[in-house]
């Protein structure tokens, strides 16, 4: 089974001239712990506990987390598989309740947080589970409303817990819940005509979020549901303990099923799908990627392209760059973008790949420069799977 063991550590490196060009923009901007003109990114596999897909993933303190989702036989778990990067060791944990469908994000550099989700009988939770990194204890806390899949933006010293599946007539939830580095709880709600279920991404350092995209129920209230692609952007500020959101500018083109990242001040939401008005294809994947500066308050007049189509992507910030990868049955490559100079690397020669073709993995960046990416759906969706994938950018520690 574990075809890791087979495998030596694999080396990319970059053609030499887009090294001189990182090189030259790479004194001010570059982020700890990726050396500048160097991404060689190392590779090393493991297994979670047990195999699974819809995990809960992310980062904080050294720690990445993987909290919660499906079992081969469609049971909820409990598990929670923590890898340590500083001791390169696995451990296990139990959220308080066995669930799918849970919003994970960390507040202040110090707390995890596996918000909402849905338990057995598919009803939204307020539950929230909170693992504190420096002490190593677990404890709960409780969202304003009850949903499942809710967003997650890491604001710095507040995150904000956005919207999510609300299991009542309205469908899509607006709620908005901020969570601040005291654990304190306090409730919006997002503005707006339509509940929408958008992408969040967010910059801690910057201490801004976006939550855009994605589709909105334009019956809300009624029992026929219906829903449209939707272009709303809503950009989160925060500044120490004060918190605030804005409408910001349209979503270029609204899509189910992308995902983003963000680094420098660079927001990238690539991927999805829209649904054809004609009779032949139900659905088109995109290759697009929509680039938003917090600089301008704008998304790029054009958007970029990935080597393949993805949807539901999986979309990571790893050190300058922002990771595309999985999301397709076509490709394992990654595509990487660098957010200094706003276009893909080009890695014709050496580009990292996923070992696994897998959809509904879960991903989380350690101290913004090692990529875990674990479990998923193997065989074409039937089969769940332990096996994970580490990709390690920094040498530069
Ligand atoms: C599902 O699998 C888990 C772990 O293998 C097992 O503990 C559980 O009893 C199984 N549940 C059902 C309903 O088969
Ligand atoms: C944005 O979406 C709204 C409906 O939600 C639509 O009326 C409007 O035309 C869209 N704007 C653009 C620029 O696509
Ligand atoms: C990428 O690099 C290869 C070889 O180094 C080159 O042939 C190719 O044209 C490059 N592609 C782009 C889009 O720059
Ligand atoms: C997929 O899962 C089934 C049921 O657990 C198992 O019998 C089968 O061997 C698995 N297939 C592969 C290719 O691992």
């Amino acid at each position: 089974m574990c075809v890791f063991s087979l495998l030596k550590s694999l080396v990319y490196a970059l053609p030499l001239m887009l090294l001189a060009e990182m090189m030259h923009s790479a004194e001010v901007l570059a982020a700890p712990g990726v050396v500048n003109n160097d991404i060689d990114w190392e590779f090393s596999g493991a297994m979670l506990s047990v195999p699974r897909s819809s995990i809960a993933a992310t980062s904080v303190g050294h720690l990445a987390l993987f909290a919660g989702g499906k079992l081969q036989n469609g049971t909820l778990t409990d598990v929670v598989d923590i890898f340590d990067r500083k001791t390169n060791k696995w451990t296990t944990a139990r959220l308080s309740a066995a669930r799918s469908e849970i919003g994970a994000g960390s507040v202040a550099g110090r707390y995890a947080l596996f918000a909402g989700g849905l338990d057995d009988s598919f009803k939204p939770m307020t539950l929230v589970d909170v693992y504190d990194a420096m002490t190593g204890h677990w404890s709960q806390i409780r969202l304003g409303t009850a949903r499942a899949a809710p967003r997650m933006l890491d604001l710095g010293d507040l995150t904000a817990i956005v919207g999510g599946l609300s299991g009542d007539l309205q469908y899509l939830s607006n709620a908005v819940d901020y969570v601040d580095a005291k654990l304190g709880i306090s409730s919006a709600a997002l503005e707006g005509r339509y509940p929408q279920l958008g992408v969040a991404v967010s910059d801690p350092v910057g201490g801004v979020g976006l939550y855009t995209s994605g589709y909105e129920n334009i019956q809300p209230g009624q029992r026929f549901n219906d829903f449209q692609a939707a272009n709303r952007t809503t950009v989160f500020t925060a500044q120490g303990t004060a918190v605030g959101f804005d409408g910001g500018a349209q979503f270029p083109f609204p899509r189910w099923g992308a995902s983003g990242a963000a680094a420098n001040g660079v927001f990238a939401v690539g991927g999805g799908h829209v649904f054809g008005s004609g009779s032949e294809e139900l659905t088109t994947t995109s290759d697009r990627v929509d680039v938003y500066h917090t600089t301008t308050g704008k998304w790029s007049s054009t958007a970029l392209k990935m080597s393949v189509a993805r949807d539901y992507p999986l979309a990571q910030a790893v050190g300058d760059y922002v990771v595309f990868v999985s999301g397709t049955q076509q490709s394992k490559d990654f595509d990487i973008l660098d957010t200094r100079t706003s276009r893909f690397v080009n890695m014709s020669e050496h580009r990292p790949a996923l070992h696994t073709l897998r959809s509904d993995a879960a991903a989380a960046t350690v101290d913004g420069c090692l990529l875990v990416i674990a479990g998923g759906s193997v065989y074409g969706g039937r089969n769940k799977t332990a096996s994970v994938e580490i990709f390690d950018a920094c040498s530069g520690f």
